[in-house]
């Protein structure tokens, strides 16, 4: 383990620069997020990995003691980027910071500073990195299936498992942000500062994956819409009675935590020439509202869930596929999820959420 790697240390710390190369690392974004909780554990577990953290808030110490550094502050802090980049080398970024589909309805113009200047702030110095050490930077970025838009539910139905080029057309800020990203990745890739004379080519190896709902079981999502199915479990293990926001024949796809970072890894190890798109669909299992709820029941008999849908956050999740076709995952970079709905309640669900409420 390297020093860094161990103790308490500022947020910061305050080594001198002056003389010193900069040491190389992978830069994770929302470190603090329920993501980057499982997956700084795993690149930290990489050989040879060095993780730089940042997030608006103070990390967790067990999140904290497997990155070299952590960065307390805003992806919008364009200084606060700047200082980091003259401390590392970074090769790699996974931009995980983002504000949720729920949260960012409330505060629309907000959640576009986040999720979309944030994501062109770190494109643009992961491209002057790419500059400065001569390599392209590989840039992760994690997109929902919130960059779908289905008209009403009559079509979402009749659509059954979209690909990735079908309704485009976002219903919420989060969806509108996540597509932009997902352009601004492809522009910076492939056609960044275009008419410049000293322009690099393929500055980014921009990589992107929709994920459906994601289902922890050591954390809980805050600020999304497809948080009713994490939150529903979670309740009825604590004994909890849970009121589901959307109805019971509410259908999206969902994945379990491990399968959404095994997903991430294995699309950042994957190599560039099998590739052929930059944002790819998973697929887990599909469930409906209903469908947790009856394997809550017969997991933990006393559970008492209701359900009181909200009209907006319903209309939403009306607005999100019932499915997705991950078929480019598969065939491109070998995706194939562990989990479908029953092992991932038997497999991974009860035996750690039983450990962790005792
Ligand atoms: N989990 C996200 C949300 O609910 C969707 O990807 O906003």
């Amino acid at each position: 383990m390297s020093p860094g790697k161990s103790g308490i240390h500022p947020a910061v710390s305050d080594r001198p620069l002056s003389g010193l190369r900069r040491s190389r690392a992978v830069l994770v974004t929302g470190a603090g997020g329920e993501m980057g909780h499982a997956l700084i554990e795993a690149l930290a577990a990489r050989e040879g990995t060095s993780v730089v953290a940042m997030d608006i808030r103070e990390l967790e110490p067990g999140v904290r003691e497997h990155c070299e550094n952590a960065f307390v502050g805003d992806v919008c802090d364009a200084q606060l980027l700047e200082r980091l980049l003259a401390m590392y080398e970074v090769d790699e970024v996974f931009h995980l910071a983002a504000l949720l589909s729920t949260r960012g309805e409330f505060a629309p113009e907000t959640a576009h500073q986040v999720n979309v200047v944030g994501t062109l702030n770190l494109l643009k110095l992961a491209a002057e990195q790419a500059r400065s050490h001569g390599r392209p930077v590989k840039f992760v970025f994690p997109s929902s299936i919130a960059a779908y838009g289905i008209p009403d539910l009559d079509t979402k139905r009749k659509a059954g498992a979209v690909k990735e080029d079908q309704f485009l057309e976002p219903h919420t800020m989060y969806g509108v942000n996540k597509l932009a990203g997902e352009h601004l990745g492809r522009y910076y890739e492939g056609h960044y500062r275009k008419l410049a004379k000293d322009r690099m080519e393929r500055p980014i190896d921009f990589r992107s994956i929709r994920f459906p709902g994601i289902i922890s079981a050591d954390t809980l999502p805050s600020g999304g819409t497809s948080d009713y199915g994490p939150e529903m479990i979670h309740a009825a293990a604590q004994g909890k009675p849970y009121a589901c926001f959307v109805r019971r024949d509410t259908r999206i796809p969902f994945m379990t935590m491990p399968d959404a970072v095994d997903a991430v890894l294995r699309l950042a190890a994957a190599p560039k020439e099998r590739l052929t798109r930059c944002v790819y669909n998973v697929a887990g299992f599909a469930p409906t509202a209903g469908d947790f709820e009856r394997l809550v029941l017969e997991r933990f008999p006393k559970a008492k869930v209701s359900f009181q849908p909200d009209a907006g956050r319903q209309s939403i999740v009306d607005s999100w596929p019932e499915d997705v076709n991950d078929s480019a995952a598969r065939g491109d970079w070998g995706w194939s999820p562990r989990h479908d709905l029953e092992t991932a309640f038997d497999q991974y669900l009860m035996p750690r959420i039983a450990a962790r409420y005792g």
